[in-house]
């Protein structure tokens, strides 16, 4: 079996992924390839984030892998927090702090529509690839559901009335940004 990096810590992550690849690649996390460095990723775009954490493990564990990084796009702020999503209310990286920040800002504003999405980039036997999710929705006015994570209790995906942590982990997968990208991700690996 081929073995693969996936650059994350994020035991979650890899359970996911790894069923989805069916027995075809082992996945290994950072800790699996000896890398206990917190990887950079100060890049200005999600791809140039995902490009610079697959690269830095390719460029120095010799190992195919792939990356990935996600933001939330608000229409009505020019598509901010975006790249710094997870750093909206300041570098504590709280999600409580975050959101609060967001319903704040769009106080009154009638236009809610946000994305949430992911760039994967992979490095397989020397080639670059990249994959792109999106998930379009609304941000709601108040908090809804305690599942989840981040920005989820007021994320409403498009042609549903629950938010992202009123859905079951299955639920959301089917129709997430990471969902979709690690899906392109997945398909183009089963063809090689
Ligand atoms: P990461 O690239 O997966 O670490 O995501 C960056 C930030 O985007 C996180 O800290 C969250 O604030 C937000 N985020 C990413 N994915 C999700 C999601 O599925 N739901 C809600 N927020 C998310």
């Amino acid at each position: 079996m081929r073995e693969l990096c996936f650059a994350t810590n994020n035991r979650n992550k890899i359970a996911e992924v790894s069923q989805m690849l069916e027995g075809k690649y082992k996945l290994l996390s950072l800790e699996d390839i000896g890398c206990n460095e917190e990887l950079a990723e100060d890049q200005d775009t999600l791809e140039g984030n995902s490009r610079q954490k697959a690269n830095y493990v390719w460029a120095n564990y010799n190992v195919n892998c792939f990356a990935d990084d996600t933001g939330l796009e608000v229409d009505a702020i020019c598509g901010e927090p975006g790249v710094y999503s997870a750093r909206f209310a300041g570098p504590q990286r709280s999600d409580t702090d975050n959101i609060n920040k967001l319903l704040h800002v769009l106080e009154g504003q009638e236009n809610r529509r946000a994305r949430f999405r992911t760039s994967i980039t992979l490095y397989l036997d020397n080639q670059e690839y990249q994959f792109e999710g999106i998930v379009n929705g609304t941000i709601a006015t108040e908090y809804k559901g305690n599942k989840g994570f981040g920005y989820d209790p007021i994320f409403i995906p498009e042609g549903h009335e629950k938010t992202f942590a009123e859905m079951s982990p299955e639920e959301k997968n089917a129709i997430s940004h990471r969902g979709r990208a690690m899906q392109k991700l997945i398909s183009f690996l089963q063809e090689q």
